[in-house]
């Protein structure tokens, strides 16, 4: 089963599907833990611009060539092969955050990027999608105590605002797949809510 979780930043995706997996090992399941941007040679490249290149104007076409170039290397030689061996794969971030960030939070052509964003899965969609929704400005506080800021990090409220708006809309759009889960209130009563969630899709 594949599993994704989305959410704007701080909304706790890192740190909810970090419980979910040892939730889920502790009952038995194979379980792999992964993310995006930020796997394999690509995905490390990606991840060290965006935390160190503070000068680098990416365009955001380039934006969306590389996270979807990342895209499908981790599919094709880490999420499917997992998915074939039986596991459970956990993926903090996948394509509904390219359609988000790079089609309604920077605008480009949404019919191009809804394209490249699933092409980029190669055919693969989630089962499951948990969209942890929170205020922006309640998530942006939360990462002030975090350090290791990113490009994304420093975009105007604004530029969250329309994310958080953008998520809300798909899930409206696809509710079979997106659960939308209330992300403000304690750590472990929304664990709990998406363990039920969880294994409720399990349970299909
Ligand atoms: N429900 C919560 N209540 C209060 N603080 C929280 C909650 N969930 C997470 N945090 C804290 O908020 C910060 C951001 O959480 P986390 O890193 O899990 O978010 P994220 O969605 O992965 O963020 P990013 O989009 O930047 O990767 C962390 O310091 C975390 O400990
Ligand atoms: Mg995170």
């Amino acid at each position: 089963m594949f599993i994704t979780f989305e959410g704007v930043e701080g909304s706790g995706k890192t740190t909810q599907t970090g419980l979910l997996k040892d939730f889920l090992l502790e009952r038995g399941y194979k379980v792999t833990l992964t993310r995006e941007p930020g796997w394999g040679a690509v995905g490390k490249l990606i991840r060290r611009m965006l935390l160190e290149e503070r000068d680098l104007e990416l365009d955001p076409l380039a934006e969306l060539c590389l996270f979807c170039a990342d895209r499908v290397q981790h599919v094709r030689d880490f999420i499917k092969p997992k998915l074939e061996q039986g596991e459970i794969v956990i993926c903090d971030r996948f394509n509904d955050s390219t359609l988000v960030y790079q089609g309604y939070g920077r605008k480009l052509d949404l019919d191009l990027v809804k394209k490249l964003a699933k092409s980029s899965a190669l055919g693969l969609e989630p089962q499951l999608t948990i969209l942890l929704n929170l205020p922006v400005k309640l998530g942006l506080s939360r990462l002030k105590k975090r350090s290791g800021k990113t490009k994304m990090d420093e975009e105007p409220v604004e530029f969250h605002e329309r994310i958080r708006q953008a998520y809300v809309f798909i899930a409206q759009k696809e509710p079979g797949r997106i659960r939308v889960v209330n992300a403000a209130g304690d750590i472990k009563e929304i664990q709990e809510e998406i363990r039920s969630i969880v294994l409720e899709c399990l349970s299909k």
